[in-house]
């Protein structure tokens, strides 16, 4: 989604910007753009990646000084005018903006009437001439913008360049944007990990606030004008590596990253000795988590699917209630907060606008919340305070992976504690436990003999519809397996717990629908079964993820067997596969599997 970077300082301006920009693509956008000053202000933004607008830059952009912006469109259509930078009427002011301006039409109309001729359908062009207009009431860059934001309604991350003024100006409120301090030079982002290549000591601005900066000096202040002083966070989880290798797709590298990735997950936080969990950013004691009433789990997409494996594991370690809710639907819900009651926020990107707010609005209501988060230091990372880090490594590619497993390996562990406080004996965690430290090496294994993966492709590739069918625990995974095919390979797909499918889905089959069974081993294996006999008798196609030497593999048409699992970690497995088809089938549509349409990896508006 739509990202900014800004600098300040002795290097050439539009380098830094272009590195900068670089390192935000994986968030996904449609167009961008920079702004640079020397003097001028020359400004340059296209529709399409950072590579086509280096097509379009001339060999010199001089300027120490300059701001930069990737668009992923939501006023106004994707178009070069619609890109960001916008710059003001008489070109004073030139300013990039994240989040969505909610009273636009009122503030483009009066600036119409104004006699000012927009160039674009954006949201985001008007607050460019109104700064103008207040920078010549006292030409204080500083006062204009707040006055400016004073009349705006909505969210915004912004940075304003002035052509009179050596100075960048930012606001925050809503959208995330972070100031990196380096040795007499400044950074802006929108996205701590942009930062990391030049600098580690960080402030993040909250909502309400505002920076004035050069390239040696931070002045911040709040939207009523009260100044204070900054606090440097000095960010020490670095992204590490994160180029491609010798893989062709960042899906298919973060797909085999997982094993890693759960090691590093699970590592330090299970006690074998006391067979329990041990989640120390939680901060929870044994007798705290036996009085908690129920847990509430909150996420959007593959994080909310994480959260419905969630959801079923404490349920049945804790015998407590648990629910797992769509961030997007909660707040507008006015859902009754219980301030006893636990809440984890799920989020790899820590930045989601939906759970966000989630998460405001429990914290409104008296309730607490526990982040779930990858991103260190991201939005709902510091809005929560406290919480779990999934430590999955910088996930690039818009369709999540290592991530969702971290998810279901970090929320595994929490349901082991408060299991262990409250109804798990203490046999029953150290089991869990030896299956949770297995995993990594389980999906090695399947990674090595991964089965007839290019079959399934052929078979669904051409298909009108995939139905992806399990139940239990494996009807969460159905969903992630759906979302994964739909949102690479752009196939329509449904996913139901398999029971549900006679009751409606049913309609949809005919001679040769492929359908997606995963069915491991435990107790609700026979229910598939019979689903699965329901499917077949109308001619439709299965493919069958369950476990190796097991007899259910007769009723597949394409059998994928998985190692054998601990029944409450069987998503860990069975959801390998399934990212695997999702890659594969996008790579044989000739997809763009890393970079999706319409997607951004980051969705931080409402
Ligand atoms: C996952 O493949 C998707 N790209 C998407 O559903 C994502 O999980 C969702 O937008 C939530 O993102 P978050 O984990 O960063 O909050």
């Amino acid at each position: 989604m739509c990202g900014i970077f800004a600098y300040l300082g002795p290097r050439q301006a539009s380098t830094v910007l272009i590195n900068g920009l670089r390192r935000l693509e994986y968030r996904g956008y449609d167009s961008t753009g920079i702004a640079v000053k020397d003097g001028t202000i020359q400004l340059h933004k296209k529709v399409g990646k950072v590579g086509d607008l280096e097509t379009i830059l001339p060999t010199q952009v001089p300027g120490h000084i300059g701001i930069a912006h990737t668009r992923w469109a939501t006023h106004g259509i994707v178009n070069d005018s619609n890109a960001h930078p916008h710059q003001s009427v008489n070109g004073k002011v030139v300013i990039v903006h994240n989040g969505i301006i909610e009273n636009t039409r009122q503030l483009r109309t009066s600036l119409t009437v104004q006699g000012v001729e927009l160039q674009s359908d954006t949201d985001s062009e008007a607050l460019a001439h109104i700064i103008e207009r207040e920078l010549s009431v006292d030409n204080n860059p500083e006062k204009a913008v707040r006055r400016t934001l004073h009349l705006a309604r909505g969210t915004w991350g912004l940075c304003v360049l002035f052509l009179e003024h050596d100075v960048i100006v930012c606001a925050r409120n809503g959208s995330p944007l972070i100031i990196g301090q380096g040795d007499d030079e400044m950074f802006v982002s929108s996205d701590p990990h942009a930062l990391a290549p030049y600098t580690h000591r960080v402030v993040f601005l909250e909502d309400g606030e505002i920076a004035t900066l050069t390239s040696t000096s931070m002045k911040l202040s709040t939207l009523k004008g009260k100044d204070f002083n900054p606090s440097i966070t000095v960010l020490e989880e670095d992204w590490g590596e994160s180029e491609l290798g010798e893989y062709p797709h960042f899906m298919l590298k973060e797909i085999y990253e997982q094993p890693d990735a759960l090691r590093h997950c699970i590592s330090g936080r299970l006690d074998r000795v006391q067979g329990n969990g041990r989640l120390g950013g939680l901060e929870l004691e044994p007798r705290d988590l036996g009085k908690v009433p129920h847990v509430r789990l909150l996420g959007c997409g593959t994080a909310y699917n994480a959260a419905e494996i969630g959801q079923i594991m404490i349920e049945k370690l804790a015998r407590i209630p648990a629910v797992a809710h769509i961030s997007s639907e909660f707040r507008h819900n006015d859902p009754v907060i219980n301030p006893n009651a636990l809440h984890f926020a799920v989020t790899q990107s820590g930045e989601t606008a939906d759970t966000l707010s989630a998460v405001k609005e429990i914290h409104l209501k008296g309730g607490s919340v526990f982040g779930v988060v990858n991103v260190v230091g991201s939005s709902i990372a510091r809005e929560c305070g406290k919480g779990v880090y999934i430590h999955s490594g910088p996930e690039q590619a818009v369709a999540s992976t290592k991530a969702f497993s971290n998810m279901v390996a970090a929320l595994s562990v929490f349901a082991l504690q408060i299991g262990r406080s409250r109804s798990t004996s203490k046999e029953r965690g150290k089991q869990l436990i030896n299956g949770l430290q297995e995993i990594p090496h389980l999906i090695e294994e399947y990674l090595e003999n991964q089965g007839p993966i290019l079959e399934a492709v052929e078979m669904i590739k051409d298909a009108k519809c995939v139905l992806f069918l399990g139940r239990g625990i494996s009807a969460p995974v159905a969903k992630e397996g759906a979302l994964k095919l739909m949102e690479i390979a752009y196939i329509p797909c449904l996913a139901y717990p398999a029971g549900e499918m006679k009751h409606g889905p049913i309609a949809l089959l005919e001679e040769g629908s492929p359908v997606i069974f995963i069915a491991p081993n435990d107790h609700v294996k026979m229910k598939t079964i019979s689903a699965i006999h329901e499917c077949k008798a109308r001619g439709a196609r299965v493919i069958l993820i369950h476990e190796k030497g097991d007899d259910i593999a007769n009723e597949a048409d394409i059998s994928i067997p998985i190692p054998p699992v601990h029944s409450l970690l069987s998503p860990l497995l069975t959801v390998i596969p399934m990212q695997l088809i999702a890659y594969h089938t996008a790579l044989a549509l000739g997809c763009n599997v890393d970079r999706p349409r319409n997607l951004a990896k980051s969705v931080t508006v409402e």
